[in-house]
């Protein structure tokens, strides 16, 4: 397989960008081209400079009205884009421009606790405020509405009434661990 280049958009902590950048450290065949966010003073640049990743950040007008962004993105000429944690939704010039080439990963299980306003805590909360008895992970294709696009893969976790929100997300930071960059690697190579 020749090398193929990933970059990852996310918002916040950055755990799964973390773990992702781990996970092919020593695979000769991916590389991570770049991180970039939308939040100046995110954990995940902290990481990246401990990582030694390229990591760029931009505002919404680099990402929504203007190409900003989509020329960052054409130069750094990705196999996959994965959005680790990633907030924003993605503007429609953005998915024509990389069809079939963006993934987000969702903390539950969609078509439950998805769309605008539902993410981290908060869907672990409605999940935990319904006592729902199982929830998971969603990896899926981005399309142009929040979190609807063809789901790739879906893992589920048990949840017990000692759950608290807390260690539902715990579970689900879990789940996304141990399967996100698996199937990354997948979309890698069937690419
Ligand atoms: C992850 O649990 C991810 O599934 C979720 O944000 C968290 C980021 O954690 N994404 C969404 O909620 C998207 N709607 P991290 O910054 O520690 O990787």
């Amino acid at each position: 397989m020749a090398t193929k280049r990933i970059v990852l958009f996310a918002s916040g902590s950055g755990s799964n960008v973390e773990n992702i950048v781990h996970y092919f450290k020593d695979d000769e065949r991916v590389v991570v081209a770049a991180v970039l966010t939308n939040k100046k003073d995110a954990l995940v640049l902290d990481r990246c400079d401990r990582l030694n990743v390229p990591a760029f950040y931009f505002n919404k007008t680099a990402f929504s009205s203007g190409t900003a962004v989509l020329s960052l993105l054409r130069g750094l000429a990705p196999d996959l884009i994965v959005l680790a944690g990633f907030l924003w939704k993605i503007p429609e010039a953005l998915v024509l421009a990389f069809p079939k080439k963006i993934i987000n990963i969702h903390p539950a299980l969609l078509p439950h606790y998805g769309g605008k306003g539902m993410y981290g805590m908060r869907v672990h909360q409605a999940v935990k405020e319904n006592n729902e008895r199982e929830t998971g992970i969603t990896i899926h294709y981005v399309n142009a509405r929040y979190d609807e696009g063809a789901i790739i893969h879906q893992v589920k976790t048990h949840i017990t009434k000692e759950d608290s929100a807390a260690t539902i997300a715990e579970k689900v930071h879990a789940l996304e661990y141990a399967h996100f960059p698996k199937v990354i690697a997948q979309l890698l190579s069937d690419t």
